[in-house]
């Protein structure tokens, strides 16, 4: 054990490809999602403390649970038990993703919070008990360590590292409130169900990666991407939170190449040919008060990442 604090810096992540499949008999679905690890951060450290604490700071903090349903508690917890630690430790988290916006910031404080007490318990995991851990916490979880681009294959947590061929320009629109995971995706079932195709595994096909879509990401070229980009939980979040549908439109007439909600919501991606158009996008969305805040950022990043 090190008694000195250890960080990591946790990115988020935008799906630039959702397909849902069906619903499976455990309740999840099955998934080809293409994830993409953009530049906004949580930063989780971890210190010896007499028992485990967690505390957030940041604009967002009250929305955060500090109880043991918050993953960068239950990542501690499992790591503690496998190993036969005790979990001492109190967890930081300075958060700046969005809360239940999509962008998997819950996760990234569970990969976060996994490899902070790795290293400060000096556990010495191996990275797949670590991805193992990761998937036992949450779908999206492994990829937040993993970070860069990958698929996401099951319910997301099968990841296939994917080339990449440049930066890529995003801008975020923070919705006021989130939208919980778990009701989209019912959502997505019940609109299913509603227009007579079915909602079970039977009656979806499965789910697949777009080789338009790999390959633009392969070129790294905005502008094959933005045709491609593609989120199939987003007519479920549109339909919970009907105001997103002014979101998006202001950011495509602000001159975004493509506008999507992000993952299951309520956060809305906009893809930008470059940094100076990213800002006019960026400006049009202020303009049109349709959402809480902006962010201007650009991906691929690398995934959880020891800062000291
Ligand atoms: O895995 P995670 O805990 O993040 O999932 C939260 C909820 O989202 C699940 O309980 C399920 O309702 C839904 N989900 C799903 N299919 C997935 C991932 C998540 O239905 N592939």
């Amino acid at each position: 054990m090190t008694a000195a604090p250890v960080t990591v810096r946790v990115p988020a992540k935008v799906n630039v490809q959702l397909a849902v499949g069906g619903l499976r008999p455990d309740g999840f679905h099955d998934l080809a999602n293409v994830f993409l690890a953009v530049g906004l951060y949580d930063e989780i450290t971890a210190t010896p403390s007499d028992r485990l604490r967690i505390t957030v700071s940041g604009p967002d903090a009250h929305q955060v649970p500090l109880d043991e349903s918050n993953l960068a508690a239950r990542a501690a917890l499992a790591l503690a038990a496998r190993h036969g630690v005790e979990p001492r430790v109190h967890l930081h988290i300075a958060k700046d993703i969005p809360v239940a916006g999509g962008m998997a910031g819950g996760s990234a404080d569970g990969a976060g919070a996994l490899l902070a007490c790795d290293t400060l318990w000096e556990t010495g995991a191996t990275r797949d008990e670590l991805l193992a851990i990761c998937a036992e916490l949450g779908s999206d979880v492994p990829f937040s360590l993993v970070g860069g681009a990958a698929l996401g294959r099951g319910r997301g947590e099968l990841l296939e590292p994917l080339e990449t061929g440049g930066v890529l320009h995003w801008v975020f629109a923070v919705a006021d409130g989130g939208l919980s995971t778990p009701a989209v995706y019912r959502e997505c079932d019940r609109l299913r169900e509603a227009a007579g195709t079915g909602s079970s595994a039977a009656d979806v096909p499965e789910p697949a990666p777009s080789g338009d879509l790999l390959r633009a990401l392969r070129t790294g070229d905005p502008g094959a991407l933005a045709a491609v980009l593609a989120n199939d939980l987003q007519p479920a979040a549109v339909s919970l939170r009907p105001s997103l549908t002014e979101t998006l439109r202001a950011g495509s007439e602000g001159g975004a190449l493509a506008a999507l909600v992000s993952g299951s919501g309520p956060t809305c991606a906009f893809l930008a040919k470059d940094p100076e158009a990213a800002e006019g996008v960026a400006e049009a969305l202020l303009r049109s008060a349709t959402c809480r805040a902006v962010r201007v950022t650009s991906g691929p990043v690398p995934g959880a990442t020891v800062l000291r």
